[in-house]
């Protein structure tokens, strides 16, 4: 059981050469390195996951029921098409956070709509790759609302693997 499963959507693996004037200048593996650290400070365990394949993301969150607390995700093109994804989010009960490194509220209409953010218990967007590291920070404040600071200090007392 993880604390944190955070997802990367489709065409996120191109972060970095990807039209960067709207995406930065971050790799995917830079923002899973930031996420990896900023994890250690919180005392939290997550794992991390990128899919281009709609099913697949579905079948991964339909695991975290069972497998992770909380779930921080980008679900990237997928956020504004995906009944499917916003079906198995809605059987999750834990903490849900969505993030993009764009402001879809300033973009075309159609990136304008989010599918997902209606069963999310909220949505940080428009900071680049900073919206992970807000977005981790989120889920990490709805656990300790939710389990108290005791969880913490029990993991930060020698339980992480
Ligand atoms: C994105 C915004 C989406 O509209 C787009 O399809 C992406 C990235 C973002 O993080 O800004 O792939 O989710």
């Amino acid at each position: 059981m993880v604390d944190v499963l955070v997802i990367f959507g489709p065409n996120l693996n191109m972060l970095g050469t990807r039209e960067p004037e709207i995406y930065g200048a971050d790799s995917m593996a830079d923002i899973m390195g930031a996420l990896s650290d900023q994890a250690v400070d919180l005392g939290r365990r997550i794992e991390m996951m990128q899919s281009n394949d709609e099913g697949v993301l579905v079948t991964a969150i339909q695991k975290a029921r069972s497998d992770a607390a909380a779930i921080l995700f980008n679900l990237a093109a997928y956020t504004h098409t995906s009944v499917a994804l916003r079906d198995a989010l809605a059987m999750f009960d834990g903490p849900k956070v969505e993030v993009h490194l764009s402001n879809n509220d300033r973009r075309e209409t159609f990136r304008q709509v989010s599918l997902t953010a209606g069963v999310s218990d909220g949505s940080i967007v428009g900071f680049g790759a900073d919206s992970f590291r807000l977005g981790l920070d989120a889920v990490h404040r709805l656990l300790l609302r939710r389990d108290g600071a005791g969880a913490i200090r029990q993991i930060r007392g020698g339980d992480i693997g």
